[in-house]
């Protein structure tokens, strides 16, 4: 017999005569007659619970079934008396598959804090919590994918080691090999190589030659920043689009977070309604407004006047040409506008080599997305689609020529205007689960100081 999983079973609306079903022991209560236990198999944030009558095939086992334990019921899925779940499982046989060690299991029935279950993030995925936040990754990852093949775009996959520094930042991981004495990027490659920062230089030439294209893989970052919402590796998304301008551009992203956030409220509303209630008051509103309101587009040289004129002190002061820093982001969407806000036309001395210059020669034609309790979710550009400008700004910036030969001949051959953006998947599922440290949406954090798994 196959296993059903519970989430398959939850959705039934009338009894099974026998059913198996494979999962954890989240509780165990036992009386004279009977026992009561809680199973989760991670198919959905509901446990189902089983009966086991004190006699019955297996109950033996019971005193080992302690939370964390595996099991395997073999039952009927019968009508529950009590409230809360329509249907319960009255066990015929019951398979004892692996101890959880009684007192040594670290996630006892109670609240444990992020902070703990950090130290733990190979068992974590087992809380309500954490396994309602991979579901939500899950869920949304596909999403993404779905919109972008249902809008024509191809999927391309890019170069996880590169030669290339795309953001001129610097904040790159070498690579090098463990044998041998050089390192690999002159060994092997012959020339210094560096874990991706983007994949966009890529995808700009896949652009070029298919229409519309998107990448979505980890990128990584050195950068040292000790913040919530920084991991040195976190998943990027970055569609690229021929023949399409700045506001083109931000028609995509917009549309793209409204099918992601409609999807997830649609398909995810079990998950969704643990972290409104536990995690976040506001995350309805704020996952309501995403969907449906108009994302404001405001010029750089507006925002910061409206910063500058804000009743609000903040902690670096604002003036045209910085970079707007996240106190000032999180306020322009969280306090001014109270929805997203996507600010174009930042000035030229703040940004990477291939964003479009506009006419005014001050300006390139780059945009952010800033939503609320994040900040900066989207960053992206028109890129610079004309052969003697672009030269002139790597020249102007200290790019040697050499190193960007292949990039400079996709404005030798058949260039045309186009646009692209990224857009930080982890910052996007801290905005649909509330939750407020990166850390905590992706198993396996990569941050400055601890790498433990
Ligand atoms: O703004 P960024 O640096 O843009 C680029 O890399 C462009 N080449 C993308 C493109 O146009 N194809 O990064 C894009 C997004 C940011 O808006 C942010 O959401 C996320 O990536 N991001 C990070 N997320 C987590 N940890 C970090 N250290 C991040 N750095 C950027
Ligand atoms: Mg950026």
């Amino acid at each position: 017999m196959n296993r059903t999983k519970i989430k398959a079973l939850l959705a039934r609306t009338a009894p099974l005569e026998k059913v198996l079903i494979k999962g954890w022991v989240r509780t165990r209560r036992d009386t004279k007659e009977f026992s009561f236990l809680e199973i989760n198999d991670g198919s959905c944030l509901a446990s189902i619970q089983v009966i086991v009558d004190a006699g019955s095939p297996g109950s033996e086992h019971l005193p080992d079934l302690s939370t964390g334990a595996a099991v395997a019921v073999t039952g009927e899925m019968v009508p529950s008396p009590g409230k809360g779940q329509a249907f319960e499982i009255r066990s015929h046989a019951l398979e004892f598959v692996g101890g959880s060690g009684g007192d040594a299991y670290p996630l006892q029935k109670k609240r444990h804090s992020d902070e703990f279950l950090r130290t733990i993030a190979h068992l974590r995925a087992r809380t309500n919590k954490y396994g309602a936040i991979m579901r939500i990754r899950s869920r949304t990852s596909h999403l993404i994918h779905r919109f972008f093949e249902e809008e024509g775009f191809f999927l391309i996959h890019t170069p996880v080691i590169t030669g290339s520094d795309c953001e001129g930042a610097g904040e790159m991981f070498r690579i090098t090999t463990v044998k041998g004495t050089t390192p690999a990027s002159e060994d092997f490659f012959g020339k210094e190589t560096n874990l991706t920062v983007s994949g966009q230089l890529s995808a700009e030439m896949m652009a070029l030659a298919l229409g519309d294209v998107y990448t979505f893989g980890p990128t990584f970052r050195a950068e040292n920043s000790h913040t919530s919402r920084h991991a040195a590796e976190f998943w990027m998304l970055e569609p690229e689009m021929a023949f399409c301008d700045l506001a083109g551009n931000m028609d995509v992203a917009e549309a793209l977070i409204k099918y992601v956030v409609k999807g997830v409220l649609e398909t995810c509303s079990e998950d969704i309604t643990l972290f409104a209630k536990f995690v976040d008051k506001t995350l309805m509103a704020t996952l309501t407004s995403l969907r449906d309101d108009t994302y404001e587009r405001l010029p750089y040289k507006e925002a910061v006047e409206i910063l500058q004129n804000a009743k609000k002190k903040f902690e670096y002061p604002v003036s045209f040409g910085i970079d707007l820093q996240s106190e000032h982001e999180r306020y322009l969407a969280e306090e001014h506008f109270k929805k997203p806000v996507f600010v174009y036309n930042y000035p030229k001395g703040i940004k990477p080599f291939y964003m479009r210059v506009n006419d005014d020669n001050e300006t390139v034609a780059a945009m952010d997305l800033l939503v609320p309790r994040i900040g900066e979710l989207v960053g992206g550009s028109q890129r610079e689609e004309r052969e003697d400008v672009l030269r002139k700004r790597m020249a102007d910036m200290n790019l040697p020529e050499e190193e960007y030969w292949w990039y400079l001949d996709s404005r030798r051959f058949g260039s045309v205007p186009h646009s692209g953006f990224g857009l930080g998947f982890e910052r996007l599922l801290m905005l649909l689960t509330g939750i407020t440290n990166i850390r905590d949406v992706i198993a396996f954090p990569r941050t400055p100081g601890s790498i433990d798994f």
